[in-house]
C-alpha cells in the first residue's frame, strides 16, 4: 500500500527525517571505567552504565512505581504550565534534550511547539537503543519534526551536539527528570558553562530538580516495595557479567538506599552480602569484598532554591522562571542564557 490512509504516515519519510550520531568519544569506556571503579578503596560504578537496553526499560518501570514521585510531579508541572514555559522560551527553532530517556514528558511540550513550524529535536543520551526507539516513535507522531539523535555523554555537552544546532536561531534546552541530582556540583558547574559555550544570549534551559523533603518521603522513591530499584541498581553487576564476562552472584548483593539530610543527597549502594571474591575474566581481576562492604553506585542531589542558584550564577545563566507540583515536591526552573 501506498501513500496515506487515515492518518497513518508512510514509513520513508520517518526515516528521511531522522539521524543518530554514535560513538562520539566519551572517556576510556566500560572496562576501564569498571577496573578504575572496583579497584578503589571505595568502590563504585558509574551511574550513566545503568543504562544498557533493560536498564532503560527499568528506569521506565521505575518512573510509574507509587513510591516514585518525581515523574508524575514534573508531568503535572508541565501539563499545567506549558503554555507559560513555551512562551518564556520564545521562537523556538531547535529543542536539545539531555537524558532524552523515552521522551515521554517531552511530548507534553512538543504538542505545542510543533503546531505549525518546523522543529529539529536534538536528544542526547548513553543509550542509542532508546534513541532510536523515542526518534522514531516521535517523527510518527509529529510530522513537522525532525530529529538529529546523538549517542554521547551530556556531561560534554558541547561535544554531543556539536554541529547538531546550525540555523538555529532560539533553542530550548530540557534538562528533565532531576537527572541533575546525579551530578555532584562540579560536574554540574562544567555542564552548564559549557551549555552556556554553545547557547545565544536569550536561548533557554527547563532544568528539572526534585526538592529536599522528608526522609520518609525520598527513602522509599529509591528503595520500592516490588524491587524494581533494586533490580535496576544489580543490573550493573549483570552488565558487567554479559560485557566483560564477570562472575558476580547477583544474589550475594543486596540493593541499599538511604537519604543524608546534611548534604541533601540519596546514596545508591550494592552491598555484599558475604565475604567473597569476583573474578572479571576480560580484566583478568579478582576482586575482594568484605561482608558489608559496598559499591557506591549512584547519588541523586536533592535541590533548593539556593543550590540552583549557585550553579547557574556562575555559568552565565539567569533564573527567569520557577513552577512547582501542588504538593510543592519538584520544581522545573527556567535558565536563560545571559549576554
Ligand atoms: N529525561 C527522562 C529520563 C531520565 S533517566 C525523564 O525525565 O524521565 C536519565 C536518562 O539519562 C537515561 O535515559 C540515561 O540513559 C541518560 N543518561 C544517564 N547518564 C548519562 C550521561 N552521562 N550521558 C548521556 N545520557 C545519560
Ligand atoms: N535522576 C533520577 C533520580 O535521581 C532518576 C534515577 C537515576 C533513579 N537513578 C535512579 C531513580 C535510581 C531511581 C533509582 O531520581
Amino acid at each position: 500500500m501506498n501513500g496515506c490512509v487515515g492518518t497513518i504516515r508512510p514509513v520513508g519519510d520517518v526515516r528521511e527525517r531522522f539521524t543518530l550520531r554514535r560513538g562520539v568519544e566519551d572517556g576510556p569506556g566500560f572496562a576501564a571505567d569498571i577496573r578504575a571503579g572496583l579497584t578503589a578503596v571505595q568502590k563504585s560504578i558509574p551511574p550513566r552504565y545503568f543504562y544498557d537496553e533493560l536498564g532503560s526499560a527499568l528506569f521506565e518501570a521505575i518512573c510509574h512505581l507509587p513510591e516514585y514521585y518525581l515523574t508524575r510531579a514534573e508531568w503535572e508541572i508541565l501539563e499545567g504550565s506549558r503554555q507559560a514555559i513555551i512562551e518564556a522560551a520564545g521562537p523556538v527553532t531547535h529543542v536539545v534534550e539531555l537524558g532524552s530517556g523515552s521522551g515521554r514528558k517531552t511530548r507534553l511540550l512538543l504538542d505545542e511547539l510543533t503546531r505549525g513550524r518546523p522543529i529539529r529535536y536534538v536528544p542526547v543520551d548513553v543509550d542509542a537503543s532508546i534513541l532510536e526507539t523515542s526518534g522514531h516513535d516521535l517523527l510518527i507522531e509529529y510530522p513537522s519534526l525532525s530529529v538529529t539523535a546523538s549517542a554521547a555523554d551530556f556531561r560534554r555537552p558541547a561535544r554531543a551536539i556539536r554541529g547538531l544546532l546550525e540555523g538555529s536561531s532560539r533553542t530550548l534546552v530540557l534538562f528533565l527528570g532531576s537527572t541533575i541530582g546525579n551530578l555532584d556540583r562540579d560536574e554540574a558547574v562544567m555542564l552548564f558553562r559549557e551549555l552556556r559555550s554553545v547557547l545565544q544570549p536569550g536561548d533557554t534551559v527547563l532544568l528539572g530538580a526534585d526538592l529536599r523533603k522528608s526522609k520518609s518521603v525520598l527513602e522509599p522513591a529509591y528503595d520500592d516495595r516490588l524491587g524494581v530499584t533494586a533490580a535496576f541498581n544489580l543490573n550493573l553487576l549483570q552488565r558487567i557479567n554479559r560485557e566483560l564476562r564477570g562472575h558476580f552472584d547477583l544474589k550475594a548483593f543486596a540493593h541499599r538506599a538511604f537519604y543524608d539530610d546534611v548534604s541533601g543527597r540519596i546514596e545508591m549502594h550494592l552491598v555484599s552480602l558475604r565475604e567473597q571474591s569476583v573474578r572479571i575474566d576480560d580484566l583478568a581481576l579478582d576482586i575482594a569484598f568484605n561482608e558489608g562492604e559496598t559499591i557506591h553506585t549512584e547519588n541523586s542531589w536533592k535541590y533548593d532554591e539556593e543550590s540552583v542558584g549557585s550553579i547557574t550564577a556562575v555559568t552565565g545563566f539567569e533564573v527567569t522562571h520557577r513552577w512547582t507540583d501542588s504538593r510543592g515536591l519538584f520544581a522545573d526552573v527556567m535558565l536563560t542564557a545571559k549576554t
